[in-house]
């Protein structure tokens, strides 16, 4: 598999690609099988549905990875916090007050059924094609959890961090646990590799950074490792700023998923000479086509001519990105 080889360190040339959020609401198949499954839950715990969704963009586009269809919400939902997805809004849970509503010991019979797709879409993928599985990072779940919805401003979580840390720290404790006994599930289910997605991480300032993000990154790397010594880990901490650097030395992941504000070059000034990095496409751009976006793709090849690497987007993938600019983006970068 071309997409683990570059998580080894090795250059692979073209790189291979896949998209964050590449299975979603710009394919029209995807939203057939949404209809049918009701709603956006009701498809993540139904592992016929949601290993047709995960293989869609694979079958239309040829990617080297297909990420396993779910959502980083599923976990603490599956820890017992109630969660809905407004139609138009995203998603809401009624945001935690005590730590003991949580669950650790059910969670594995809730989530059940994303282990089924993750054991369907291995056997069912070709044998070149990676499957990425995946959680939230601690941090970022954490954010969800406590704030009770998106957004990016997190007012209480923000402020918890400052006048109740204790409460924060037990929280991502129980995330961090959980998290690496979900993760560990997904590894034995046939996932080739894992992604947290620290979508949140640049609202913390350094100190809590370290601790909220790194440390428990670092966790969750040192438990799956110790269990699985070939596994590679990727990390997306998103808007980390410079706390890039300390995240590459000290998280323990192996790749880092670069968002769209940070210049690759930059990042390889900042992090170990070994560290592989993934992206960062603007989606913008995705959507927009044409020769802003041709510009942008040579731009991110040249920056990584003769290293590993892995083509991505700098976020994930938005439902008014017209299929075609998809494929002409493969196009690109697999004639380059
Ligand atoms: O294709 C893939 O990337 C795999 C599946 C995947 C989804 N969400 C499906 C999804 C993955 C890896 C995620 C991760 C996720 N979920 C993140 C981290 C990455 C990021 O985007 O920063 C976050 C923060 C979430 C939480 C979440 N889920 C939000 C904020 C939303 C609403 C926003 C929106 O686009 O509607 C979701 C819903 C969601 N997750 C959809 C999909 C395909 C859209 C649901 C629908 O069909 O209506």
């Amino acid at each position: 598999m071309k997409f683990i080889q570059a998580l080894h360190g090795e250059p692979v040339w073209p790189p291979p690609v896949w998209l964050m959020r590449q299975a979603g609401r710009y394919l029209p198949e995807y939203r057939a099988v949404r209809a049918q499954a009701g709603d956006f839950i009701s498809l993540c715990l139904n592992p016929a549905l949601a290993t047709e969704v995960t293989l869609q963009p694979i079958r239309k586009f040829g990617f080297d990875a297909a990420i396993l269809f779910s959502d980083i919400l599923i976990l603490p939902m599956a820890l017992g916090q109630g969660l809905r997805f407004a139609e138009g809004e995203g998603p809401r849970l009624p945001p935690l007050q005590d730590i003991s509503a949580l669950q650790l010991k059910r969670a594995p019979g809730v989530y059940a059924p994303v282990l089924e797709t993750v054991r369907r879409v291995r056997a069912q993928l070709p044998p070149e094609t990676a499957l990425i599985g995946f959680a939230g990072g601690p941090a970022t779940v954490a954010c969800y959890m406590l704030d009770g919805e998106g957004g990016g401003s997190f007012p209480r979580t923000r402020s918890l961090a400052y006048e109740n840390p204790a409460f924060v720290e037990a929280v991502l404790d129980m995330l961090t646990e959980a998290t690496i006994t979900y993760l560990d599930g997904q590894v034995q289910a046939g996932a080739n590799c894992v992604m947290l997605f620290e979508s949140w991480a640049g609202i913390f300032p350094a100190h809590q950074f370290r601790k909220f993000v790194t440390a428990p990154n670092r966790r969750i790397s040192d438990a799956l490792k110790a269990k699985y010594p070939g596994l590679k880990i990727i990390g997306f901490p998103r808007l980390a700023g410079l706390n890039l650097g300390e995240y590459a030395r000290e998280s323990g992941v192996d790749a880092i998923g670069l968002d769209t504000v940070t210049d690759i070059r930059a990042a390889h000034a900042v992090c170990p000479e070994n560290t592989v990095f993934q992206g960062n496409l603007d989606p913008l751009l995705l959507k927009l086509g044409g020769k802003p976006m041709e510009d942008a793709v040579h731009e991110i090849l040249s920056a990584v001519r003769g290293r590993p690497h892995i083509f991505n987007l700098g976020h994930g993938i938005t439902p008014d990105v017209p299929e075609a600019n998809v494929a002409r983006l493969m196009e690109v970068i697999r004639t380059s």
